[in-house]
């Protein structure tokens, strides 16, 4: 054998590096013989050899070739760096600590056993060896590694199916939600004075505003798209001659209106669903104050969630420019005066700053019928 190309692969095809028919091993050996040796006795079970003489030269072919390494057979005496460093350093890269070291030695005294052990090695054959030794061994640990690769292999595979399962069906209880949120407001809509067209347009509103807000993530604005139709949602528990009623509301039966927001919150609350639990903030603080004035808490500034905040705003933009039972729909100009009046009173002046700085795209929302 030409014992001059040190990275030669020698199988009976000649086949080279990426031929994955043979299981390939590495025998390092400072004795040309004992590599001849190993080779004319593995060589009848169909592996392919590659070999070097000296410990550096070992370390570099396994750097280079480590994705094709089933084994590698090691000596421990060898001038410069000895079999033991060798096994030290392949397996403390995490590129290389798989591959399976034997050791092939004359040292057969304990320490030295025990230390091939320690360092890594998967068994330790002492020189003279029988050749069904070595061969009953190096199948064992070659198939052994092989086994391990296809678990490997298989486990990968099966966690990357069970993430995509994972993630389908968490998709579709949202969707699941949704459709919920969308039937529920349905409801709402034939029995509270909201309409549709209103709850859609708050929905769009409330998104753009969310959209801009620096503060929040595009999973933000997605969530207060989907959660802010349920604003109103109390409204289904108020008498339908207060809901209902023309003129003014007296004390009492205003303070029974605004029940509509905390008893929407006591219906909500219990979801631990992001959309449910977003829903319920929603419906429990739309009606609160930048100032503190708002019901039915009075929360003050930061106090009231940013969700709350933002729903506030776009529901009344909505409402005035719309017109209701009790009042003509005001042009933009007076709504903007509106808004622009309760800034910092009843509205968060970080959305009336972003709400004027895209006026054009609000005003656009307000015109979908
Ligand atoms: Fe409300
Ligand atoms: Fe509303």
């Amino acid at each position: 054998m030409d014992m001059t190309s040190h990275s030669a692969i020698f199988s009976e095809e000649g086949q080279g590096w990426e031929s994955r028919d043979f299981m390939h091993i590495l025998i390092v050996d400072d004795v040309t013989d004992n590599i001849q040796v190993v080779m004319n006795i593995l060589k009848e079970d169909g592996y392919s050899f590659s070999y070097a003489t000296q410990g550096t030269e070992a370390l570099e072919l396994i750097e280079r070739d480590f994705g094709q390494l089933d084994l590698i057979l090691l000596d421990i005496m060898m001038p410069g760096t000895d079999g033991f460093s060798v096994c030290q350093t392949v397996k403390s890269n995490p590129l290389t600590a798989q591959i399976p070291v034997i050791f092939l030695t004359a040292k057969t005294d304990v320490d030295s056993i025990r230390k091939g052990f320690s360092l890594g090695a998967v068994d330790y054959i002492t020189k003279p060896f029988h050749a069904e030794e070595l061969l009953a061994r190096v199948n064992t640990h070659t198939q052994l590694y092989q086994a391990k690769k296809v678990l490997q292999q298989n486990n990968l595979a099966l966690n990357t199916k069970i993430k995509f399962e994972h993630k389908r069906l968490l998709s579709e209880l949202e969707n699941n939600q949704k459709e919920m949120i969308w039937m529920l407001t349905g409801l709402m809509e034939s029995t509270s004075d909201e309409t549709g067209q209103h709850i859609r347009r708050v929905s769009e509103l409330s998104a753009l505003l969310a959209h801009y807000h620096p503060a929040l993530s595009d999973d933000d604005a997605e969530i207060v798209r989907h959660a802010s139709p349920m604003h109103d949602i109390g409204k289904m528990t108020i008498p339908y001659e207060i809901l209902h009623k023309p003129g003014r509301y007296t004390e009492e039966e205003f303070n029974e209106m605004k029940a509509h927001t905390s008893n929407a919150y006591n219906l909500l609350c219990c979801s631990d669903r992001k959309l449910m639990s977003a829903a319920a903030i929603i419906a429990h603080e739309h009606h609160e104050k930048w100032n503190g004035k708002g019901y039915p808490r009075g929360l003050k500034g930061s106090k009231i969630h940013i969700y709350g905040r933002i729903v506030a705003l776009a529901d009344v933009f909505d409402a005035l420019t719309h017109s209701r039972r009790y009042k003509k729909a005001w042009n933009i100009d007076e709504v903007v005066n509106y808004i622009k009046d309760h800034d910092g009173t009843q509205f968060d002046p970080e959305l009336v700053a972003i709400f004027l700085e895209h006026l054009d795209e609000f005003a656009a929302i307000a015109k979908i019928k």
